[in-house]
Order: structure tokens, then sequence, then C-alpha cells
């Protein structure tokens, strides 16, 4: 055993602000709500119901996760947040669909008692949506400062003692990263000019930074994926995390993808496409947005089968990712792959995979761990990018000087050897020889 990380007690409420209360942050919600009060269970949530393994098999030490490291409980958990449309969330997540009237019918009374603040927004970012419920500033960073006054009332309103901020807003236009990103002294520059390279998305980030607010960014945005907020995010010493939450067929893709590159199996090709009729889908119909996801989508696969050592296998397979917008499947979300795959001697194979699956009953477990695990790494004093949180994410962040790490495995090894390291425990190496001798 080595030694621990000294880390903070969670104590007191954590307050969890989300930027964009739509069918994610709605659905996330109303669960944990559900499950406070017993009418659900958290499943897909790994602080939930995941355990970890400690030294050896023969030792028999498997704790649940919470009880391994220091986490809030849900029932701290008090929410909060900013849309383009006044709805309360009760009235979200009836439009949105999601969950059943049933459900929300029990929760109404702790879901109408969640308001949005008013947005900071702009259409050129986000063609397809349009809202009156929108902050106007004289310059962005007058808007930065507005929402720190937000967060600061939040926090004297509900008494939480720390706070999270998770991006479940939607998908923005396509931004490369420019020379305004590059530095913090640029990018405060650019504020003070409004600059059209700094995003509403960032704006949140740099005002959740600033305040010493962890933030994860839930959309295939820039947002916080540039040096200048990853710089701040270090001198605030803030942790961070992104992009774009994994939830279903990228998930697929990274569960399935290691597995054919373990057995050398080939790859002449891999079609994805997708039918989706909720708000994302509507957003993600204009090129703009949908570019930003599909660049999000496409790098998936290069990184896992890394052709440049696997030439002969890997080299020149076709990637297509298409997303179509058709409303009557809702949040519901149907997505095909076709796999062409190639085995011994050159023969080809094909594998299909028709997931029908509901895209925001996935992702809200996945926001209640980044809330729960960016909350712990604050306390534990971690700052800057949190590669270990990458198995959370379609386009992990990750050190200018390596590669993003995609395959689902690893990153679970990777999330769970933090904690092991957080706690001094050894690393899990599989390595299991000693059990022989
Ligand atoms: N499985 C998933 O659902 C999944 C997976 C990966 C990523 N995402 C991403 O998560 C985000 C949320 O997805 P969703 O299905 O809840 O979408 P949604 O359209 O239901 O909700 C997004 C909300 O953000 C609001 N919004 C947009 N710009 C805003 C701004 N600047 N400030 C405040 N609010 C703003 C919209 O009005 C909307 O209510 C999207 O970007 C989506 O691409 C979702």
């Amino acid at each position: 055993m080595g030694n621990a990380i000294p880390i903070e007690e969670p104590r007191g409420k954590l307050g969890v602000l989300l930027p964009g209360m739509g069918a994610v942050a709605t659905t996330f919600i109303a669960g944990v709500e559900a499950v406070r009060r017993g009418i659900g269970r958290p499943i897909g949530s790994l602080t939930q119901m995941g355990t970890i393994r400690l030294g050896k098999r023969t030792e028999k030490r498997v704790p649940t996760i919470r009880e391994f490291v220091p986490l809030a409980s849900p029932e701290e958990l008090v929410f909060g947040g900013w849309d383009i449309r006044p709805d309360n969330c009760y009235e979200i997540a009836m439009n949105g669909g999601v969950l059943e009237p049933a459900l929300l019918g029990q929760l109404r009374g702790f879901l109408e008692g969640i308001r949005p603040m008013p947005a900071v927004f702009d259409r050129h970012y986000v063609k397809r949506l349009d809202g009156t419920h929108v902050k106007r500033g004289a310059n962005k960073a007058e808007l930065v400062q507005m929402l720190i006054e937000d967060t600061e009332r939040f926090r004297a309103a509900t008494g939480v003692s720390r706070l999270v901020m998770v991006w479940c807003g939607s998908t923005e236009i396509f931004l490369e990263p420019q020379e305004v990103h590059q530095t913090l002294e640029n990018f405060e520059c650019g504020l003070q000019e409004n600059h059209p390279a700094i995003a509403p998305s960032m704006i949140y980030a740099y005002a959740a930074l600033r305040s010493g607010i962890p933030y994860a960014n839930g959309a295939p945005n820039l947002t916080v994926d540039v040096p200048a907020l990853v710089e701040l995010a270090r001198q605030k010493s803030v942790p961070i995390a992104g992009k774009d939450f994994k939830t279903g067929q990228t998930l697929m893709k990274t569960i399935i993808a290691p597995g054919l590159k373990a057995r050398l199996l080939g790859l002449a090709g891999w079609f994805s496409t997708n039918i989706l009729g909720n708000r994302d889908g509507e957003v993600l119909d204009d090129p703009e947005s949908f570019k930003t996801k599909e660049e999000s989508k496409l790098s998936v696969l290069e990184h896992i089968l890394q052709p440049d050592l696997y030439p002969e296998l890997y080299r020149d397979f076709h990637h297509v990712v298409r997303i179509n917008y058709y409303p009557p499947r809702g949040d519901n979300k149907e997505g095909w792959d076709n796999i062409d795959i190639v085995g011994w001697l050159g023969y080809p194979m094909q594998i299909k995979i028709d997931f029908l699956c509901r895209d925001s009953i996935l992702a809200a477990p996945l926001v209640l761990d980044l809330v729960l695990f960016l909350d712990l790494a604050k306390r534990a004093g971690m700052r800057g990018i949190q590669e270990w949180l990458s198995f959370y994410f379609k386009s992990p962040m990750c050190a200018p000087t390596v590669y993003p790490e995609h395959d689902l495995f690893i990153q679970l090894m990777k999330l769970k050897n933090t904690l092991r390291h957080l706690r001094g425990e050894e690393m899990i190496t599989h390595l299991g020889l000693e059990y022989y001798d």
C-alpha cells in the first residue's frame, strides 16, 4: 500500500449547475429525485452501483466505490441551471417525453420548483434554436460577470457548500482553436472585444473556473478544451473534463472495436447511421452543429485501431457517421451499424448492430457520476484535465503530448486505478503469476 492522498470530507450540500436544461438535464434531475424517494434505481451509474477490487484476488476485498472514496451522497445534491426558455423542469421533462408522465406526476412539485435562469445565448452558435429567456450584456466579459452573480445568488439561496457545473446545453457550431484560445490573456481580451470564436459554452466555462467551480462538458463543443481555459483551471486549482457524453452508438463502438483489435481482425469499413427525433436531433440537423458532432464521433476508431501500427488491418477503412432527424422517434433513437471485417486469408465478414436506445436514459447516470467524481477530484486537490474521466466521453480531453484513450476497458481501468491511487491502494496489473508459484 502507498500513501493515501488527503481528501476533504464532503460536508454540506453540493450544488449542481447545468447550462442547458433539456432532455438530459431533466432526466438526470428527475432520476436523482426518484432514486432519493426510492421509486427508481440508479442503473448505469458507477458511483452508485459499481464496486472496486483491491489487492489480490485471494483477499476478496471488493468494496463499493461509494464506500471506498468519500463521495457526496445523491441526498445532498441541489439543482439549478440556465436555459433560453423559462419553462420549469416539470414542463421541460413533460415536453421532452423521456420519462413517463406517471413518474413525473409523482415528482411534480419538486420539478416545478427548479426554473432555469436566463441564458447566455447567441443564435450564431446554435442555428436551429431561438429563445427569449436570454441575458443582454455590453460584451462577453459582462456576461461572465452576470453568470458569476447567478452562481453566487444560487449559493446563497440554497446554502450549498460546493458547486459543480456540467454543460448539458445544445451542440454549438464547429470551432477550431484559434489565437484567442491560446493564452488566458488573449482569451480575456477576446471577452472584452466580443471575439466571435468565444462561444456561449466558453463563457459559462470561464465563469465557472473563475469561481473555482469544476466544469464538465457533455457536448462536443470546444469549450474548455483550449489552452487558455486549461491554464485557468490549473491556476485556480479546478478539475475539468470533457468532451461529449459517450452514450449510444459511440459507446458500442468503443466496446466492439477493442475486441476486433484484440483478435487482430481487420476492418474494411464501419457505417453508422441514426434516426433521432428529440431537440438534440433537430439541432444536429444543422450542418454546422453536425460537423462538431461528426468530428467527435469519427476520431474514435482511428485511435483505438492504431492504423499506423497495424497498416495491413486498419489502414484506409471507411468510416461514415450519419444522424438523421426523424421526429416520430423522439428521444428513443435507433442506431444502426454495419461493420465490414476481414478474417484469416482476407475473407470478408459482416457484423450488424441495431441499437434501440434511449439517449437521455443513457446520459443521465453519466451526469451523476461526473458531478460526484469532479467534486471528489476538487476535494482531493486535483486540477486541470481529469483524463481518468475519459470513460464518460466520446472525445476525451488529454495532455497535448499524448493521444486520447478511447478503449472503454482501458478507460475503466484508468478510472479505477486513479481511485486506488487516491486511497494509497496497489494498482491492479492483472499479472497474477503469484497465484501459480
Ligand atoms: N445521449 C445523449 O443524450 C447525449 C450524448 C452525448 C452528448 N449529448 C449532448 O448533450 C447536450 C444535451 O442533450 P439533450 O438531449 O438534453 O438536448 P436538448 O436539446 O433537449 O437540451 C439542450 C438544452 O440546451 C439549451 N441551450 C442551448 N444553448 C444554450 C445556452 N447557450 N445556454 C443555456 N441553455 C442552452 C436548449 O434550449 C435546450 O433546452 C447536447 O449538446 C447533446 O449533443 C447528449
